[in-house]
């Protein structure tokens, strides 16, 4: 079979206008049905990002995704300028896809409101079927805080490890001075988990773990979020059911 024909089975692509009206190319594969997958709240959307929604991510984190001089992140991936956040969120994003096993998986969703990708919601976990826990990380563009997307954004992320994927435990984590991770946290009733010293730009800080218990998560729970295309990813998670 010619490369071109096995591409073109392999990868379906249609051309359609979102509601900010630039063009965005849906990536599809029956190997691959994460790309289908989507979480939707009345006010954003939430997917496992195509090239065209890497690229424009990769511009928003050029643009800014924390004030200069403060870093929030443990793993300084925003410390080079603009360039670097940019290509280093191309190619953290690469490797997860690549990396993806059913027993160790990390899915980043990309975040867009009225068509325009705002920000980044990671959902991670190992040997899910077992543990039942999952692990989250995030952030919105520099020009978007402040304004409840973060918010929303882990609504929507617990709404699909609790209803989805029937998770028992969500763990979170911030430095201690980081108020808007924690002021996410705390709206969605996470409890203090202990707390270590980590590295931060080679010198020593205190890092907040958080936990939200299952039950926590049901008496908050909300009925218009919405998750489309996960049966046919069930076993991408390592689940069986
Ligand atoms: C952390 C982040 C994802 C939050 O997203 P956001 O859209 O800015 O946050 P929201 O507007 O949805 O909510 C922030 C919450 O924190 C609260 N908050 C903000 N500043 C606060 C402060 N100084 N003290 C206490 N609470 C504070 C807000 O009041 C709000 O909670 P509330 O609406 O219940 O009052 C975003 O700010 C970000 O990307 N920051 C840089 C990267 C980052 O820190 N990522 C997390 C690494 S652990």
């Amino acid at each position: 079979m010619e490369a071109t024909e096995t591409r073109d089975r392999w990868f379906t692509k249609s051309l359609v206008t979102d509601g900010a009206g630039s063009d965005t190319v849906p990536m599809r594969s029956p190997y691959w049905p994460l790309f289908e997958l989507r979480i939707t709240t009345p006010r954003l959307e939430m997917r496992p990002p195509s090239d065209d929604d890497l690229a424009a991510l990769a511009a928003l984190a050029a643009d800014g995704v924390h004030e200069p001089g403060y870093m929030p992140f443990s793993i300084p991936w925003t410390e080079g300028g603009p360039e670097a956040a940019a290509r280093n969120t191309l190619q953290f994003n690469w490797r997860l896809r690549a990396e993806w096993k059913p027993e160790d998986w990390h899915l980043t969703l990309v975040t867009l409101v009225d068509g325009e990708v705002v920000g980044n919601q990671g959902i991670g976990a190992t040997t899910f079927a077992i543990t039942k826990t999952v692990e989250t990380g995030s952030w919105v563009g520099l020009r978007h805080q402040g304004k409840g997307i973060g918010k929303e954004m882990r609504a929507a992320v617990l709404h699909f490890a609790f209803d989805g994927l029937g998770a028992e435990v969500a763990l979170s984590g911030a430095w201690a001075d980081n108020a808007r991770s924690l002021g996410v946290s705390a709206a969605m009733g996470y409890e203090p988990n202990g707390e270590r010293i980590g590295v931060r730009q080679g010198g020593g800080d205190r890092l907040v773990h958080l936990r939200l218990p299952r039950q926590t998560w049901e008496a908050r729970r909300r009925d218009d979020i919405c998750i489309e295309g996960l049966d046919a990813c069930r076993a991408e998670f390592g689940l069986t059911v």
